[in-house]
């Protein structure tokens, strides 16, 4: 078991102003920030990213969405990360998502979800890698 996960702040809670409140619930749950930036993702480097999901009918909407505004990605540290940070975000759709969740205070619907979380260590070193370099991870 890994101590790292991977997020992004989502455009929908971007453009909503949610920055601050994610960030600080991120904080109270007991994760250290090991690397963050703030960018916009082309829908290029969004296929990239989601290609795991290539196959599924989401896809297009998904990688559009992801590419349609800035974002806040993050390396967060903590033990059990990738576990604990799926429990604070909740549910992909939001009406099923835990009440206090991230995803129940912030998102809108399954494609618009305020935050993206890795679901395996494995996944969460690629993709901490695909948006940080080493000098980048503090
Ligand atoms: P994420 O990767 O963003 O943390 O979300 P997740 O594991 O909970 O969900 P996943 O199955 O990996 O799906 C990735 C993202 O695709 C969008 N989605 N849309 N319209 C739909 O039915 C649908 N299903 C998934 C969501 O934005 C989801 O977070
Ligand atoms: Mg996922």
């Amino acid at each position: 078991m890994s101590n790292r996960t991977f997020t992004m702040i989502k455009p929908d809670a971007v453009r909503a102003g949610n920055i601050g409140n994610i960030l600080q619930m991120v904080n109270q749950a007991g994760f250290r920030i090991v690397a963050m930036k703030y960018l916009h993702i082309t829908k290029n480097q969004a296929e990239k990213f989601y290609e795991v999901h290539k196959e599924r009918p989401f896809y297009g909407e998904l990688t559009e969405f992801m590419s349609s505004g800035p974002i806040v990605a993050a390396i967060l540290e903590k033990d059990n990360a990738v576990a604990d940070f799926r429990k604070l975000i909740g549910a992909t759709n939001p009406a099923q998502a835990e009440e206090g969740t991230i995803r129940k205070l912030y998102a809108a619907s399954v494609g618009e979800n305020a935050v993206h979380g890795s679901d395996s260590d494995e996944n969460a070193a690629i993709e901490g890698r695909f948006f940080f370099s080493g000098l980048e991870q503090f």
